[in-house]
């Protein structure tokens, strides 16, 4: 049994957490400050986003240096306390390893740029066609080609994201020991854990080729060489310690490539993020479009998952929210009217899952989109790429500000909210971007008071740690064809553990399946009144509920 069936871990965006220094950013003496808070939560691990040396094109996810530390978010000597405090606190720390690419301003790519052939040799370089069109059609993941001039060399260099973010090629076995060896480095320093950052599209065929959907996804995603990839990885880097978490953030993956990462036989990843069930609001599966979310389609995809993950000994990471996601209860709860109930259901839904469950920073507050205006208090670049194509597409501003106000990466990535004071509490400068307007209603010191969505949390975290079949149960979905209703049963040596999750506003009634009425249960936790479960339940407004079945040897003796 795998210890990290029973944690949960804390994602930190360094650069909105908490700023120490007064300019506006972020950094890690400001993490070493909340840790006790984060204790306080129950979590055990703490992933961090990069804050390593980048021009922040990407917000650091365009990484220029490795193994050093970004000035903006502090010094090596600040993570080596933060280590040192999170060991105090019993907490483990999990980095965000982006291996897939470079900046541009990287010194490899760099040195590349100046001619040297080894440093050519790590990144994809191929020559445009005959006609001078770019070497494949495929496109970037933030919007146009994803080929740009290599210098003036004639050649293109290969950026599946944005154009400063060169993909690296795994295929030179130097480009794999370099990468391997700043994995070790950070073991090295005390890490724990890693986030391996779009992992599945770092194996490329050898020949690229143009793809017939004008797009290429499934020219470089999951491919097998990847795997190859992962596995060296592991045996090379973080397999030869135990007790090592790592999640692989799959981009367009299927549940088979996702039991292959994390089957523990494979000796690949202890487990993977997909993103089927947040893309349940893509009008024809386009991000940039409004649409309220899919019920049935969230449900299915979330039991599939669930299902296929635990028939292959997978192992899913369980999330609503990151740094990429707009902010879960602005898209599937309600903040308005239903703030406290929808914040606990979604999280209730997710903690009593089969998988790892991952809380984004203020999450535990129900934070929620920050309904920015204008097009200039947002900062990604890919809302600001998303925003041209959309005027390209002919879109009026407006229309264009209403799908971005719920679709921009920046609707998670304000600062977080300590206090009602100035800016929350996070800086006492200027906020490298707006905080939300809402934290005067919504922040920790109010929550830590007389809020109940933190405490909520806490007891699901605790949860997870003392029942078993949490942690280790397997997994059935119930009443699969209910409008409303997402319900699910855990099942572990007899035990039984039965959650209704109602995603809506209206009161609902629903049929409890006889298998559960035959059998003495106990509620377990709910965001409603405690209930006693019978055979027509009446479900409020987001309500959700859980019931528990011993097991019939226990109730004999
Ligand atoms: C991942 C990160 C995202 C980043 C992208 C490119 O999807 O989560 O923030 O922009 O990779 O590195």
């Amino acid at each position: 049994m795998s210890t990290f069936h029973e944690k949960v871990v804390y994602q930190i965006y360094p650069k909105s957490f908490k700023d120490s220094n007064g300019d506006g950013v972020g950094d890690l003496k400001g993490i070493i400050e909340k840790i006790p808070y984060l204790a306080d939560l129950g979590v055990d691990v703490l992933w961090i986003n990069p804050f390593f040396i980048s021009p922040q094109k990407d917000n650091g996810y365009d990484i220029a240096d490795y193994v050093e530390i970004d000035p903006l978010f502090g010094t090596m000597e600040d993570f080596e306390e933060l280590i040192a405090v999170t060991v105090e606190y019993k907490l483990e720390i999990m980095l965000d390893m982006v291996l897939n690419h470079t900046s541009i301003e990287h010194e490899w790519f760099q040195r590349a740029l100046k001619g040297e052939k080894k440093y050519q040799d790590y990144y994809i370089l191929r020559d445009p066609k005959a006609d001078g069109s770019h070497p494949t059609n495929w496109v970037s993941k933030f919007g146009g080609p994803a080929w740009a001039p290599f210098a003036d060399t004639g050649k293109e260099y290969l950026h599946l994201y944005d154009v400063s973010q060169a993909d690296l090629d795994w295929r030179n076995p130097e480009v794999r020991e370099e990468v391997f060896n700043v994995v070790n480095f950070w073991l090295e320093k005390g890490v724990k854990g890693f986030r391996f950052d779009v992992i599945n599209v770092i194996g490329k065929e050898e020949v690229l080729i143009d793809a017939e959907d004008g797009v290429g996804k499934s020219l470089y995603t999951d491919r097998p060489i990847a795997h190859e990839f992962i596995h060296e990885m592991n045996q090379k880097t973080f397999g030869k310690q135990s007790n090592i978490m790592t999640v692989g953030e799959m981009s367009s993956t299927t549940i088979e490539n996702g039991i292959a990462y994390s089957n523990p036989d494979k000796q690949e990843l202890s487990m993977v993020f997909s993103f089927h069930h947040l893309k349940v609001d893509y009008l024809d599966g386009e991000k940039w479009s409004k649409m309220p979310f899919d019920f049935m389609k969230l449900k299915k995809l979330l039991n599939d998952w669930q299902e296929g993950m635990s028939k292959g000994n997978g192992w899913n990471a369980l999330f609503w929210n990151n740094h990429d996601q707009p902010r879960a209860i602005s898209r599937f709860g309600d903040p308005i009217h239903h703030f406290e109930a929808s914040a606990k259901l979604l999280a209730q839904t997710i903690h009593l899952l089969r998988g790892t469950p991952y809380v984004y920073q203020g999450e535990e507050l129900g934070m929620t989109n920050p309904e920015f205006q204008e097009i200039t208090d947002y900062a990604d670049v890919e809302t600001h790429n998303a925003y041209k194509e959309l005027q390209d597409n002919g879109l009026l501003p407006e229309e264009i500000m209403e799908i971005i106000k719920e679709k921009s990466r920046d609707n998670s990535r304000t600062p977080m909210h300590w206090t009602d004071e100035k800016n929350a509490g996070f800086t006492t400068g200027e906020p490298w971007i707006k905080v939300a307007g809402n934290y005067p209603e919504i922040n920790v010191e109010k929550e830590r008071k007389e809020g109940t969505i933190f405490t909520f949390y806490k007891k699901l975290i605790q949860l997870r740690k003392k029942m078993p079949i949490i942690a280790e149960g397997d997994y059935r979905g119930v009443l699969m064809d209910h409008p409303s209703i997402y319900g699910y049963v855990r099942e572990y040596e007899g035990e039984q553990l039965l959650v209704l999750s109602h995603f809506y506003a209206e009161a609902v009634t629903v049929e409890i399946p006889q298998e559960f009425l035959t059998r003495a249960s106990c509620y377990l936790i709910g965001n409603g009144e405690k209930r006693v479960l019978t055979a027509k339940m009446e479900l409020g407004p987001y309500e959700t509920m859980a019931f528990y079945f011993e097991a019939d040897e226990k109730k004999k003796g």
